[in-house]
């Protein structure tokens, strides 16, 4: 018996063949979990179709996180397509490129809100959409990809990681009042993986030079590292664990050089 055989997943953040989001959803098929796809906008929908066509969802479906209406929608789909919900992966991130790279005092209201929207307040958003699928399977799990530039100020990285502060804090809140619901909440804090969102960070390779300079475990980093933690938190072997933010960054936040 396979370790997600009868689960089903939504998988959120795919952009293409190197998203984190993608290395996950490979690892949660492989493991048995049957998966449902969201895409951001339409200039990305033949490309999703064809990319995740190998896993055979039954739904594959549009979801700008800025638009109630869209996260309202996919709850429905997802309940009224699979019957139920057991994983959701938030991997979903953005901060305009003027408030990313410019002096963090200057950052502009707006771009702290819209950072703020769519990095973390899409994961209660969603989630709440998601609350009777959930229910009907039960309970489940939801994961989110996180930064250490939430815990630390880190150069470079700016507003993205006063998203990434934002984002624990709602994971920890979520999972304090959707435990009575069996539902677990925990984040995945990544090291630095060449994605289409990390080319937007300045000097993104610097940044993941310097972290490969001091990780206890050696080399670079790749989704397929982060997907294996992804497959026990969607699994009943993390059953008792929820709140919870699970450094996958070989060994890089224990370390001070
Ligand atoms: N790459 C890294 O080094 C790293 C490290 C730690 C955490 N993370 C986090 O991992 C997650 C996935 O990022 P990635 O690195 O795989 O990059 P990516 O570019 O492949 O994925 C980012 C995703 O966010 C989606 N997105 C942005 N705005 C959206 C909106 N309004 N509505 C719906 N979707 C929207 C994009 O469509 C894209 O699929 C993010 O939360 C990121 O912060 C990345």
């Amino acid at each position: 018996m396979k370790l997600l055989e009868g689960k089903t997943a939504l998988i959120t953040g795919v952009a293409n063949d190197y998203s984190i989001a993608w290395g996950i959803a490979k690892a949660l098929y492989a493991h048995g979990a049957e998966l449902a796809f969201t895409y951001q906008n339409e200039r990305l929908k033949e490309k999703m179709h064809g990319l995740v066509k190998q896993f055979n969802p039954r739904l594959v479906t549009e979801l700008d996180v800025t638009k109630d209406e869209d996260v309202a929608r996919v709850g429905q789909e997802v309940l009224q397509t699979y019957g139920q919900v057991d994983i959701f992966l938030h991997s979903m991130a953005f901060v305009p490129k003027e408030d990313l790279h410019g002096e963090f005092a200057k950052i502009s209201r707006s771009g702290f809100a819209l950072a703020n929207d769519i990095s973390a307040y899409s994961l209660i958003n969603l989630t709440n959409a998601l609350l009777p699928a959930f229910e009907a399977a039960g309970g489940g799990s939801i994961i989110y990809l996180t930064y250490i530039g939430g815990e630390y100020a880190i150069s470079t990285y700016g507003m993205a990681g006063v998203t990434k502060a934002a984002l624990e804090i709602s994971g920890k809140y979520l999972a304090q009042s959707l435990g009575e619901r069996k539902i677990r909440v925990n984040g995945i804090s990544a090291g630095p993986i060449k994605t289409l969102a990390a080319r937007g960070i300045k000097n993104f390779s610097g940044l993941q030079q310097k972290a490969q300079d001091f990780m206890p475990l050696k080399g670079e980093m790749t989704p397929d590292d982060v997907a294996g933690t992804a497959v026990f938190l969607g699994s009943d072997l993390s059953k008792s664990i929820t709140g919870e933010i699970i450094h996958v960054d070989n060994g890089f936040h224990c370390v001070r050089g």
